[in-house]
């Protein structure tokens, strides 16, 4: 096929060449995109009196038809045509003739691909933020919903201290809050406009670059062409970004598969998100938060492909380059669709409060306390830490909670020990009285939604 390119080619692009160097299988997806910064190229070009008017009018008509064409499945692919860009170039031609060829004037495939990429992750950013928001509000509905229901916390997944499972669920609403700072953070360096860097050094055409800018609605224009073209960090970041909220949900996905097991039993995944084994009858397997978790794997694995891409790689544009898009679009897709799904999996999650209360209630969770209690009473927090120790070791083996001694027991520890320690080591109690700034206790909890709820609207 002869290309737009070949004119000093004697011989034909080899067949397997063309295979492998084609990108259309994956950057079609930039159609859109692509079309909409060729309106605003022409458009510029007509303004600047560099094509006519009715060139231009012919242009935008032919493009609006392409995509029509390519969004309803009426759109041929060939190999031989590399990319999107030639693509649509080419096919434009076959619709209007000769004013397609003036599209590509003071322009290149070097900057037209960094101004797709841009469009396409302004608007995947937008959407990646209001879906944070709404997995959000589905975790501070969970938190209100069981603002009493206590539960053990954990070091070590050993039980350390009783929590309010408000408190632990609020821990990944923070999470998740500075997920979307970053991401609003990145996004200024998105909104660059780098049409009219050309293949590298700019163009001998007077363009008016912030016009074009302004007609895609982007507040900046590059300021060095060869930086333009080889420009990555912005999906670098993008990426990484991504890989850090990710890692988030598998956090929350390995938690939820351990609370959903018989061994903890602290929720239920609803039917409807989890699946049956082909053997086991009984079983009811949280398959999505594994797979979430499994996915993760392949977002951090795009954060190694593309630093790999980009790294060592001499200005300006390079062919290595076409790679970034496979990374790119699985980390979109892997990362919106987790969130959806756990939007939808959170409104049907159960708490089984009571499971969790039983649990706080057992193995020592109040020993900290009860070395507390000490202290306040004159004991080095040193000393009381060992005594407590001790009332721990004789508990066990009696077989009891440090609560289930009596009062006689606890006076051959110490004669500091009275009747109210009882009260001391009630959960409640134990939760209610960490009031430090960011503590579990109810009240901070109920704080620390409030606040949430009015920085998130
Ligand atoms: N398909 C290419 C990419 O995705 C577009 C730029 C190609 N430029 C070139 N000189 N071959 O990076």
């Amino acid at each position: 096929m002869s290309k737009v390119w070949n004119g000093a080619f004697k011989e034909d692009t080899d067949k397997n060449v063309e295979a492998f160097t084609s990108s259309i299988a994956t950057d079609i997806r930039l159609y859109v995109c692509d079309i909409k910064g060729s309106i605003a190229h022409a458009q510029m070009l007509a303004k600047q009196e560099i094509i006519t008017i009715d060139e231009a009018s012919e242009i935008v008509r032919g493009l609006k038809e392409i995509e029509y064409e390519i969004g309803s499945g009426h759109f041929e692919l060939s190999d031989a045509l590399e990319d999107i860009h030639m693509h649509i170039e080419t096919r434009l031609f076959e619709k209007i003739g000769v004013a397609a060829k003036k599209l590509h004037t003071a322009r290149s495939r070097n900057d037209q691909i960094a101004l797709d990429l841009r469009l396409y992750l302004k608007e995947e950013i937008l959407e990646v933020l209001e879906l944070i928001k709404k997995f959000q509000e589905n975790i501070l509905e969970i938190a209100k919903n069981n603002i009493d229901a206590i539960m053990p916390g954990y070091t070590h997944l050993q039980k350390a201290q009783p929590i309010l499972f408000s408190h632990h669920m609020m821990a990944y609403f923070e999470m998740f809050q500075r997920d979307k700072a970053r991401f609003s953070e990145s996004l200024k360096r998105v909104d660059v406009m780098p049409l009219g860097s050309a293949a590298l050094a700019g163009t001998t055409y007077n363009i008016d670059r912030e016009g074009v800018a302004a007609l895609l609605g982007f507040s900046q224009i590059s300021k060095n062409s060869m930086d333009a073209v080889s420009d990555r960090d912005f999906i670098i970041e993008f990426i990484s970004n991504a890989t850090t909220s990710m890692i988030h949900l598998s956090r929350l996905s390995e938690e939820f598969i351990l609370w959903s097991s018989k061994e903890f039993n602290f929720i239920k995944i609803s039917d409807a998100f989890t699946t049956g084994s082909s053997i086991m009858p009984q079983k009811k397997n949280p398959d999505v938060a594994e797979l979430v978790r499994g996915k993760t794997g392949r977002v951090v694995g795009s954060l190694m492909n593309i630093i790999t891409i980009i790294k060592g790689l001499p200005l300006t544009y390079n062919r290595d380059m076409q790679e970034d898009k496979i990374p790119v679009f699985d980390t979109v897709d892997i990362l919106k669709s987790s969130l959806n799904i756990y939007i939808d999996m959170l409104q049907r999650i159960k708490i089984k409060k009571e499971n969790m209360l039983n649990s706080a209630k057992k193995d020592f969770l109040n020993a900290t306390d009860f070395a507390d209690y000490l202290t306040k009473k004159g004991v080095p927090f040193r000393d009381a830490h060992s005594i407590t120790g001790q009332v721990v070791s004789y508990a066990t083996e009696k077989e009891k909670e440090i609560n289930e001694l009596t009062l006689d027991e606890f006076k051959n520890f110490s004669n500091l020990i009275e009747e109210d320690i009882f009260e001391n080591l009630k959960l409640e109690n134990i939760i209610n009285r960490r009031t430090s700034f960011g503590g579990t206790s109810k009240k901070n909890v109920l704080d620390a939604i409030e606040k949430a709820q009015n920085e998130i609207n």
